[in-house]
């Protein structure tokens, strides 16, 4: 594992979760992301052109670090590693997935939502977990109650958090950085709102810790 998971998220601060299925969007997108001041993004396996918007967005944008996300098989996983991914991204962990994502040779996000959850995650390894769907799970005082008897595990909130909430969880002592499709939502990137895209990320990255 060359960068780890928390070096990566530590830099990145918001992570735009983009759900992309025309891969002409991809090279606009990228371009407007990098303008606005965020390379770290969260592609999310949720189109079937996911993995060919995630290699155009990187040979676009060459500096961008790509994640895929949504990763719910292990075949996803290795499918998302060949294509280039540069870190994975699952919603929560399952017998079958979490040694396939231990296994992966990438930094890994994976989902928890419950104490019990982000104890085993913590257990097996992994170093910052995605509190998820973090508005609908407990939201800020869920993730606030956690620091007391969790005070190593560090999470990175994604889930319903709008530009309004995000800078309330990243004050937070247990949160590494946070995931959000305001920046780029799906109607913004069918239309083609580029200018939108940037000043969102712009935006995002102005609230980096
Ligand atoms: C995710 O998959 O991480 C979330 O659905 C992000 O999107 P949202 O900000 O629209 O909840």
């Amino acid at each position: 594992m060359g960068v780890s998971m928390t070096a990566l998220l530590d830099a990145a601060g918001v992570i735009p979760v983009l759900t992309v299925g025309d891969i002409g969007q991809a090279a606009p997108l990228a371009r407007a992301l990098k303008a606005g001041g965020l390379s770290v993004i969260e592609m999310t396996w949720r189109t079937e052109a996911a993995l060919d918007v995630m290699k155009a967005m990187k040979a676009a944008e060459p500096g961008m670090i790509v994640g895929m996300g949504t990763i719910r098989t292990p075949d996803q996983a290795e499918a998302s590693i060949a294509a280039g991914a540069d870190f994975l991204v699952s919603p929560g962990l399952t017998p079958k997935l979490l040694p396939a994502l231990l296994a992966s040779g990438v930094p890994v996000l994976p989902g928890v939502a419950t104490a019990g959850e982000a104890m085993t995650a913590a257990e097996a390894g992994f170093e910052v977990l995605k509190f998820f769907p973090a508005e609908q799970a407990g939201g800020l005082p869920y993730l606030k109650s956690l620091q007391g008897p969790l005070p190593d595990i560090r999470f990175c909130p994604t889930g319903s958090i709008s530009r309004e909430r995000a800078p309330d969880y990243l004050a937070l002592p247990n949160v590494v950085c946070v995931g959000g499709s305001w920046i780029a939502s799906q109607a913004m990137i069918e239309g083609g709102q580029w200018e939108t895209v940037e000043a969102n990320a712009r935006a995002a990255a102005a609230m980096r810790t």
